[in-house]
């Protein structure tokens, strides 16, 4: 077998399944573990969010694998041979062709990222009153449809927001659910269908071939168009390929071209789909092409470049047709199913199965006497910081919005997210975190909540500043010191 048909994960004499590294490092950058008095002040000075500390604060960071995948050698080298031109570059030409052959999409948008894109898909068909229906959103999307008038309508299936489940898709449209919202608001107030392949925010669950199908048939009945969210396609078609007994012996190219033949539309983040910086709007019909085509050269660049450098443009190209390989695309899963798993066996509450970008730690199975209005997510992001030097992401109530009265309203989940970026950390460094959040959830009675001080109005995830509502922080070191003595 070759390796374009291998997952990464090997079977030990032990009978383990473990994840190996099948690639080599040959180009590193060197890492600081600080004590934890240092990762405490380093905390207390990014008020309590990880977005505002500095890397050289970090010792691991599991903020996100946006940006910051591994690239490979083919990534670089091509990055070199990059061709700097304002129009007709042939660092795009070898762009559009790898997404012609990967995506099987005509027309082909550079866009700077992945909310450009959806600024300007936003911009093009959504209009004040009109209803989105999509499987979950994301914060950048949300933000971008609500701008333009849009209200966003999740109809996920029952499935989707249990902690533990044993549904293979917790990514799926409940398609009763989009009939109803179909017939309540009319198919002229919905300008589309949104799909996220691996959907973010729910712990990278993935929807269904048969799903996608089915949403694909309904839209038709209604004349309806779908867009599919692409950011993390790869790792969507990896779990097909694993999960749908359709698609048991289907290569990862082909899995991609037929879920990308279901959609009229695809944008995506070539921060994660790719490996590199970047985004792409796509598509097979003119019309659409032609509707978001002025909107790219007005807010991204000319249609060549896109706001994008010609080097990354290059590395995209290489990095598309590396998305069809499973020893890549399944590293980032097989490291987060691992680390999940072992998670379980403790005892420790996170998102089963496990789903694509990271490991998902349920926050109020975790820290239930921490409240929800006082950020559970955020206050285990800040533990494990200043525990172990990893840093993740909050993804609860701090990342979502206030009502029209300012009230807080609470997520659905408040999840610490510990984002795997593909080929970026060793099996030990992920024994590490096991073991730094084993010693936390054993004195999990040490962690408080959090409070703002300082709140922007619009993602304040990002910016934002919070506080301790006690002294649990200095407490929580004391104990770590107790136990690990001199130990970093
Ligand atoms: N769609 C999805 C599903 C995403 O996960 C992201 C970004 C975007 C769109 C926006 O793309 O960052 O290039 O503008 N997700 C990052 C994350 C930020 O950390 O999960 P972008």
């Amino acid at each position: 077998m070759s390796n374009e048909t291998q997952s990464c994960t090997v079977k030990f004499a032990s009978g383990q399944n473990i994840p190996l590294e099948l690639h080599k490092v040959r180009v590193v950058q060197k890492l600081f573990l600080h004590p934890i008095e240092r990762r405490l002040k380093a905390m207390r000075d990014a008020g309590f969010n990880t977005f505002q500390l500095s890397t050289t604060d970090v010792f691991l960071d599991m903020l996100t694998d946006s940006g910051t995948n591994a690239m490979s050698d083919n990534q670089i080298s091509a990055m070199l041979r990059a061709d700097d031109a304002y129009a007709g570059s042939q660092s795009f030409a070898r762009m559009h062709a790898a997404v012609k052959e990967v995506f099987g999409t005509e027309y082909v948008l550079p866009v700077h990222q992945g909310r450009a894109a959806e600024n300007i898909i936003s911009q093009a068909f959504i209009k004040k009153g009109d209803v989105i229906p999509m499987n979950y959103h994301f914060t950048t999307t949300k933000a971008h449809m609500e701008i333009n008038g849009g209200r966003l309508f999740e109809i996920y299936t029952d499935e989707a927001l249990k902690i533990k489940s044993d549904c293979p898709f917790k990514g799926n449209i409940d398609t009763n659910k989009l009939r109803a919202l179909i017939k309540e608001y009319s198919p002229a107030r919905i300008p589309f269908i949104r799909l996220e392949a691996s959907t973010n925010l729910i712990g990278g669950q993935p929807f269904s071939i048969e799903n996608m199908r089915e949403v694909r048939r309904i839209a038709d009945e209604h004349g309806i168009m779908v867009v599919l969210d692409a950011s993390l396609i790869g790792e969507n078609a990896y779990f097909v390929k694993q999960r749908e007994a359709e698609f048991k012996s289907t290569s990862i190219k082909d899995i991609l071209l037929v879920m990308c033949g279901l959609a009229d539309l695809i944008y995506f983040s070539s921060r994660k789909v790719s490996s590199t910086r970047g985004g792409a709007i796509c598509t097979n019909r003119k019309d659409l092409y032609l509707k978001v085509r002025d909107l790219v050269v007005l807010f991204e660049g000319f249609v060549t470049y896109g706001g994008m450098s010609v080097r990354e443009i290059e590395a995209l190209a290489v990095g598309m047709y590396e998305t069809t390989d499973e020893t890549v695309i399944s590293q980032s899963p097989a490291f987060i199913a691992h680390l999940a798993t072992k998670l379980d066996q403790r005892g420790i509450p996170v998102i089963l199965p496990p789903g694509a970008l990271g490991c998902h730690i349920d926050c109020m199975g975790f820290l239930p006497h921490v409240p929800q209005a006082q950020y559970p997510a955020g206050a285990l992001a800040a533990a494990l910081f200043i525990v172990s030097g990893a840093r993740g992401m909050e993804r609860g109530t701090i990342s979502s919005v206030r009502d029209d009265k300012g009230n807080d309203v609470l997520a659905d989940v408040e999840l610490l997210r510990l984002a795997f970026p593909r080929r970026v950390f060793t099996l030990s460094q992920t024994e590490y975190v096991l073991d730094r959040v084993t010693w936390l959830h054993q004195n999990r009675n040490l962690v408080g909540g959090l409070k703002f001080v300082d709140e922007p109005a619009v993602l304040r995830f990002f910016m934002g500043r919070l506080d301790a509502v006690s002294d649990w922080p200095e407490k929580l070191m004391a104990k770590f010191r107790a136990d690990f003595g001199d130990s970093l």
